[in-house]
């Protein structure tokens, strides 16, 4: 019987394995610059978290999710997102305490969504995010922006993206908007799909953001958030804009920007790649959401966040040929000519390694061909040869692939010339 992995499920391993390693241990550095704190929540939460917070008509809830019974009976699912799981550990643990700053968290997180699996999308992926709980500074959301930016600028993906922005209202007026719509749209059912006539009392904002009905213009002409926002929120936004123009990042409006997730509010943004095998799919996604903190029972206080998906970084990165040199450079093979000096081989290996070198081994007999096929895939240039005497005369046997030349050494002498001393 032979297993597969589940769809859209990854393994792994080697380079995949580095180049995972190298993202996340960049982003993990970046964080710590902007002085983020990195938090760690539960692959599974009480379903209802998801359910109230992301948005029972939204596509993830729907359609994604994925959720069972445990053993117990409790309805338990696998984080869709990191957002609601951070802010439950926020408000459980009353993280938000007395203080007047706002808390910043980042994460990097195993997420799991039910969705058609292509280039970019998976049933199973990551998410590098951060949040900023109890947020009053208008800065913090400049920064946040600022951070996404700078994330992709790092890795090199300069102009290989469009940043676009939206403001969506605060709760009070994206719900009258909300109202609007439904209005509208059941006055105008039939120029839509049965998909979009179902969602228009569930969530009408899904409909402004349907990949088919968003092209038609029913949906192009319908109310627009902007007749609904209050003059303060207009000078908020454009306030946003001038600062961004200012740090010189680049952006568009898009009044149809509504994201997938109904805790938003505000300023909501999206980083969407240009390139050609991913095509136009979002990197970076997140925003401003006032109400979800307090609606998972803490003190009424604003987040902002975003986060990244690994798997489409990775994806550009590898398109774009950024990715430096990287896994373990081994400095030094070392191998037996013989059975007879296995021990001698492990201990000078680890006596090696002790001292800071990087050092592989190989005990079994192989072959002298089989054996610098196997030194040219890792990329090592140095055998460490034991000779049947090495134990009794102390010498080792030193073989560069390069310039296949091979030395007798005196072993004592050859560490002391190899750790500088
Ligand atoms: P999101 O837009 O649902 O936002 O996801 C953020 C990013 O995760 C996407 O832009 C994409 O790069 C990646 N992503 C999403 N689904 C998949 C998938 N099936 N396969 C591979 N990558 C995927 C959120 O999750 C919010 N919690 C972001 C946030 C944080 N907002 C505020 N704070």
């Amino acid at each position: 019987m032979s297993f597969q992995k589940p769809r859209g499920t990854n393994d792994l391993f080697y380079d995949a394995m580095d180049k995972f390693n190298f993202v996340s241990d960049s982003l993990k550095n970046v964080s710590k610059k902007y002085c983020f704190s990195q938090i760690e929540t539960p692959i599974f939460e009480h379903l209802e978290l998801f359910q109230k917070n992301i948005g029972e008509s939204t596509d993830i809830i729907q359609k994604e999710i994925y959720n069972f019974e445990d053993k117990s009976g409790r309805k338990i699912a696998l984080r869709p997102e990191g957002t609601a799981g951070v802010i439950r550990s926020y408000v459980e643990n009353k993280i938000y305490g007395n203080k007047n700053t706002s808390t910043k968290f980042f994460y990097i997180s195993k997420l799991f969504r039910y969705e058609r699996p292509q280039n970019g999308r998976f049933r199973e992926f990551h998410q590098f995010g951060v949040e900023y709980l109890g947020t009053s500074s208008f800065y913090d959301l400049i920064e946040c922006i600022v951070f996404a930016d700078s994330i992709l600028k790092k890795f090199g993906l300069d102009n290989k993206y469009i940043l676009k922005i939206n403001n969506i209202g605060n709760f009070e007026e994206r719900n009258k908007w909300i109202k609007k719509l439904k209005e509208y749209f059941n006055n105008n059912k039939m120029e839509l799909s049965e998909t979009s006539i179902n969602r228009i009392d569930l969530n009408p904002l899904r409909i402004i953001d349907d990949k088919e009905d968003s092209k038609k213009n029913v949906v192009k002409n319908a109310p627009k958030i902007s007749d609904f926002l209050s003059q303060e929120q207009k000078d908020n936004f454009f306030e946003l804009q001038k600062s961004l123009l200012q740090l010189g990042i680049k952006y568009e409006v898009d009044e149809s920007l509504v994201r997938g997730l109904d805790y938003y509010t505000n300023v909501v943004f999206e980083f969407i790649s240009i390139s050609n095998s991913l095509g136009k799919s979002t990197i970076i996604g997140g925003g401003v959401y006032q109400k979800l903190i307090k609606h998972i029972g803490g003190p009424d206080q604003t987040g902002i966040g975003f986060a990244i998906g690994l798997e489409r970084l990775i994806h550009l990165l590898d398109e774009y040929n950024l990715f430096p040199n990287l896994g373990n450079k081994i400095e030094y093979l070392v191998a037996t000519k013989s059975k007879k000096n296995e021990l001698f081989a492990l201990a000078l290996s680890c006596k090696l390694r002790n001292l800071g070198i990087c050092v592989d081994s190989i005990f079994e007999e192989i072959k002298p061909s089989k054996l610098n096929k196997y030194a040219t895939n890792k990329k090592i240039k140095n055998i460490i040869w034991i000779n049947d005497d090495s134990y009794e005369n102390q010498k080792i046997t030193l073989e560069n692939l390069e310039t296949n030349k091979k030395e007798l050494l005196d072993l004592e002498e050859f560490i002391t010339s190899i750790i500088g001393v």
